[in-house]
């Protein structure tokens, strides 16, 4: 197993997915954990990670310096790199030149980590790769028994390495995707030069996490918000596999969902995994609290409001819940703790990313916190959920109350749901909903003229967005077959009265955003 230590990067996380991802079982722990720890631990290889600070000023992070003397292979990355040459007695300097994003460095063939792992090889016969670089100090002079394994022009010694003792260093971020041979290069690390088998995988994870949970809770009750969601779906059945009974999910229906979901979610967990779910319906309430409110933020602020309102009342009926358990992931995560820093502008508030509020004075228990989006699914069919449940698109929180423009109606919810349910059957039907990110249907409380046998028509109108994302920070619109927006079209307005002209939302992200409110 590796052992990996965390000097404070924002991309520490994304080591252990990617050693997770070459099957070998990995721990992160702070770079100050007791060296009794590390020895006990007995790691086959440690990987030390980057971080914010520079080793050029004191009482910076260090390594301990067990570290140095287990025996086994230690790769540094960025700060580990440069933390591991200052330790070892080599210099570390400042740049005047920052380097920051996409680099081409030249790959010595000779060390054991790079060799035959290049993107392009140049007119010399030498390997280029393709690096994700964010330093401002760099190694300027090798410890003893190191050699140069990496270089370009700002950063001469991109990479370090004492073959005899298999001590690496690399400048750049092999975690990161952008370092495109980044997988391969951890790979060799885990594989080859520690000598780690393929030992780990989602069924000894599911294991692990089921272990964690009961260690941690006890004989606790835990409450948990289910919304049909994946996250929140995955959550439930971890925990009902961990500790059964003493968990109890608070399913909210607000009026806002999709076809049938209520239904969906209580047949999946209560009925069939014999979750005990409490299905509060507070679509009347929802309703009540929207009529009249047209503005999207206030709406958004509403639903969240309620929300909370709703859930407390219920939980206060669960007087020995010690937990509350959250979906939070680790994209979630990053990104809140992101906006504490970076003060992003806030363009929608998203009601359910904070959490519920503190007076619920429940301890919070968030199993999936460091699973990426894609290791949640694995997670999920391998605790035995349906696949269509697991690979769900995302919906929000406010669900069909932002796809709703303006004043919500019981009336439009429902004409929405129904234009919402063929537009996603045509697209599992046809191949695209595992190719398109998201896809829905949005409400326009506007009327056109249409004719329909030999009458008149004055009825509402849907618009269809469908959009590819990596992360849902930007987006394409999707390329929809003509045929398939033809028959989408054609099925909304003759099934549903009430709507009698559908629209194609050809807008990116930015400048529009994926949902219209
Ligand atoms: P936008 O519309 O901001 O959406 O481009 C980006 C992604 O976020 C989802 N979204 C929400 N998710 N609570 C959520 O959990 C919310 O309040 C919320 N608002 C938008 C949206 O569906 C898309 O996937």
């Amino acid at each position: 197993k590796i052992l990996i230590l965390d000097f404070g990067s924002q991309y520490t996380q994304l080591i252990a997915r990617r050693v997770r991802e070459t099957n070998v079982y990995c721990e992160l722990h702070s770079y100050d954990v007791d060296e009794a720890f590390i020895r006990a631990f007995d790691p086959a290889g440690i990987i030390l990670s980057g971080g914010p600070a520079s080793v050029i000023e004191e009482e910076t992070p260090r390594a301990p310096q067990v570290v140095f003397e287990l025996g086994v292979p230690v790769l540094g990355t960025c700060y580990g790199m440069q933390t591991m040459a200052a330790q070892l007695g080599g210099a570390v300097e400042n740049s005047m030149q920052r380097e920051f994003g996409y680099a081409e460095v030249r790959a010595q063939g000779h060390s054991a980590l790079l060799r035959d792992i290049q993107d392009r090889v140049n007119e010399a016969g030498h390997g280029l790769l393709d690096v994700w670089m964010s330093h401002g100090d760099k190694v300027t002079v090798l410890p003893e028994g190191f050699k140069i394994i990496a270089s370009n022009a700002a950063t001469p010694i991109a990479g370090m390495a004492d073959e005899t003792r298999r001590f690496y260093g690399l400048q750049f971020h092999s975690e990161v995707t952008h370092t495109l041979q980044g997988k391969a290069i951890i790979a060799r690390f885990v594989h080859d030069i520690c000598g780690i088998g393929y030992d780990w995988n989602m069924p000894d994870y599911v294991e692990e996490a089921i272990g964690r949970v009961r260690s941690e809770v006890g004989s606790d009750e835990v409450i948990l918000g289910l919304s049909g969601g994946v996250d929140s779906s995955v959550v439930a059945a971890l925990l009902h596999r961990a500790i059964g009974e003493q968990l109890t999910c608070v399913f909210v229906d607000n009026g806002l969902l999709r076809l049938n979901e209520a239904e969906q979610v209580m047949e999946t967990f209560a009925k069939n995994l014999g979750v005990k779910v409490i299905h509060v319906d507070a679509s009347t309430e929802f309703m009540k609290h929207l009529t009249g409110v047209t503005e999207p933020e206030q709406k958004r602020k509403i639903i969240g409001r309620e929300f909370v309102e709703v859930f407390q009342r219920e939980s206060a009926k669960l007087p020995n819940a010690k937990w509350l358990a959250q979906g939070t992931i680790y994209p979630d995560v990053i990104e809140s703790a992101g906006a504490k820093t970076k003060k992003a502008h806030a363009i929608k508030s998203h009601h359910n990313v904070g959490g519920l509020p503190e007076s619920l004075h429940l301890k919070l228990l968030e199993p999936l916190r460091e699973l990426f989006k894609d290791e949640v699914r694995e997670l999920g069919i391998a605790l035995g959920l349906p696949h269509d449940m697991v690979y769900r698109h995302p919906f929000p929180g406010p669900g069909l109350g932002v796809r709703i423009l303006g004043e919500v109606k019981q009336e439009y919810a429902d004409l929405l749901r129904r234009a919402d349910a063929i537009f996603i059957e045509e697209l599992r039907a046809s191949g695209w909903y595992e190719k398109t990110s998201q896809a829905f249907a949005v409400f326009l409380p506007v009327k056109s003229v249409g004719v329909m046998g030999d009458g008149r028509t004055y009825d509402y109108v849907v618009a269809l967005r469908a959009v590819q994302t990596q992360d849902f920070m930007t987006a394409h619109w999707a390329e929809l077959p003509y045929t398939l927006l033809g028959k989408v079209s054609n099925r909304i307005i003759n099934e549903i009265r009430g709507i009698n002209r559908v629209v194609y939302d050809i807008s990116g992200k930015p400048p529009a955003t994926i949902e219209w409110e």
